[in-house]
């Protein structure tokens, strides 16, 4: 079987994220085993259904690069105990305009880190909703809902907190699993 290319959409823009900081720490652990590329969305404008006759161009690069991959890795911190509005307006655009939904029929993990105590476990299950809205499959298990510490990932990308890597690692074996299945 070919290498899985996986979209890798971080709800983050911010310039130092943590989420960007784990995002390179699992394609670090993944190795060989997927082909990840980033799918940005800090270039998309503000969803407008006005302009669905003439989409704008970086609305259709985005859904591009969605269709282009076999499956995707959502990597995204917590906001007002729901995802980003710029994931959502993300999504948003490559589900439209009607009848041309970028994501439909895609498979995704979700996973996600921030500084509260419950480190994205409400983002995630809103974003497990929008996704299944817009009809991709989520992997159910392991929930990867990360309390970000510092120090659990050094500077070169490199996962310095064992549990971590280990809980990286097995989300990583289930997910290649069912992707393959
Ligand atoms: C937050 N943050 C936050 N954290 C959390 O665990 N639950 C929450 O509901 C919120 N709400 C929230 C709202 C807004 C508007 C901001 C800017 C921040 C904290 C947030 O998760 C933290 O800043 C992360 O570090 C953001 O992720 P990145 O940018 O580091 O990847």
């Amino acid at each position: 079987m070919p290498t899985p290319r996986i979209g890798l959409i971080i709800g983050s823009l911010r310039a130092g994220s943590f989420n960007r900081q784990l995002a390179g720490a699992v394609q670090a652990l993944a190795g060989d085993r997927f082909v990840f590329e980033e799918i940005g969305i800090a270039d998309l404008p503000l969803y407008d259904q006005d302009d669905d006759a003439d989409f704008p161009a970086a609305g259709l690069r985005f859904k591009q690069q969605v269709e282009a991959c076999d499956a995707l890795l959502f990597v995204t911190p917590e906001y007002s105990r729901s995802i980003p509005g710029v994931l959502k307006n993300a999504i948003d655009i490559g589900s439209r305009p009607g009848g041309s939904n970028s994501f439909g029929g895609k498979r995704a993990g979700v996973i996600g880190t921030s500084p509260g105590a419950h480190g994205t476990v409400s983002a995630q299950q809103h974003l497990r909703n929008v996704l299944a809205a817009v009809d991709v499959a989520v992997l159910p298990q392991p929930e990867i809902a990360i309390q970000y510490r510092e120090g659990q990932i050094d500077a070169g990308g490199t996962i310095t907190d064992e549990r971590l890597r280990r809980r990286l690692q097995s989300f990583l074996d289930r997910y290649e699993a069912w992707l393959a299945a």
